[in-house]
């Protein structure tokens, strides 16, 4: 059953979202509701527009794209049309994500400790030293061993997860309700990758989060989601729970990718849960 709309925090209805200067669709039609305090993932290979989609629930779209047509509610407020300064209201407050290479995001000349303690001032206006404390506390809750010798860190003496967590620790720092993760494991190897999905499962359920995780890998959204949203050039083709889209896919499109997954053993339920969702 997918998530009803009264107790849902992010509500999706019906998003078109297009090329401005072809026309072209690039996300057509796609609802889809994000369960108050659920995990809820979106598959789909690369280009079926799982980050477009993403970027309209931060308020960030390129700008060569535009929403056509469809209605965004966040939180009971729609936000389809918003301008800049009232989505600066929302995007890491309300909203948050990580994104994939997340050295990107950070700047390699200023230390991660001033990058952390930055945002703390400005957006939650506390003064050096609690920024400081908050920022080395935030470390701690994303398992980052040692938070003061990461904060005075710069960015290229941290590995690939390490970067994850920081970027995880800014993300979660103005206390968003909804964290959304596009891609964030995609370039970790598999261990660090389990981690860090390890490490979101217990952000959501530590703060209460929910969240969005997107891949085009299904296995990553096997292991965590509770609900999947399969994306196929722009459509939803298939949605429902994890365990039912995956042991009963309906749509070609999703028994594909199940198919191509089965060989590395997708599957984190039980035969038993299995013959229950039968
Ligand atoms: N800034 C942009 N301008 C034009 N087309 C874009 C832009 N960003 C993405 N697209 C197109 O939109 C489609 C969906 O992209 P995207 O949401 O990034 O896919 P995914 O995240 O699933 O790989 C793709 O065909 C992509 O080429
Ligand atoms: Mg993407």
């Amino acid at each position: 059953m997918t998530a009803r709309s009264d107790d849902a925090i992010v509500t999706v209805d019906a998003l078109t979202i297009a090329a401005r200067a072809d026309g072209a669709v690039l996300v057509d039609d796609v609802s889809l509701a994000l369960r108050r305090g659920g995990v809820t993932g979106i598959v789909g290979e690369s280009g079926s527009g799982k980050t477009l989609t993403c970027r309209s629930l931060l308020g960030v779209l390129p700008d060569a794209v535009e929403i056509r047509s469809g209605r965004i509610v966040v939180d009971g407020r729609e936000v389809t049309g918003l301008g800049e300064r009232q989505w600066s209201g929302i995007r890491g407050t309300v909203v948050s994500a990580v994104f994939q290479d997340p050295g990107s995001y950070l700047n390699p000349s200023v230390t991660i400790g001033r990058q952390l303690v930055e945002v703390l001032r400005v957006k939650r206006r506390y003064r050096r030293r609690a920024a400081h404390r908050e920022a080395a506390l935030l470390l701690g809750l994303v398992r980052l061993r040692d938070p003061e010798a990461v904060l005075r860190a710069y960015p290229h003496e941290l590995s690939g997860g390490m970067l994850q967590r920081v970027l995880l620790a800014i993300a979660v720092a103005l206390e968003p309700r909804v964290l959304i993760a596009d891609e964030a494991t995609t370039a970790l190897d598999v261990t660090v990758q389990a981690e860090i999905l390890d490490l979101l499962i217990d952000l959501q359920e530590r703060i209460g989060l929910t969240l969005l995780v997107v891949s085009h890998d299904l296995a990553v959204i096997a292991q965590i989601c509770d609900e999947v949203v399969v994306l196929k050039d722009g459509r939803v083709v298939e949605a429902g729970p994890t365990r039912q889209v995956i042991h009963h896919p309906r749509h070609p499109y999703t028994r594909l990718l199940v198919a191509e997954h089965e060989r590395y053993g997708l599957d984190r339920f039980t035969a038993e849960e299995r013959a229950h969702v039968a």
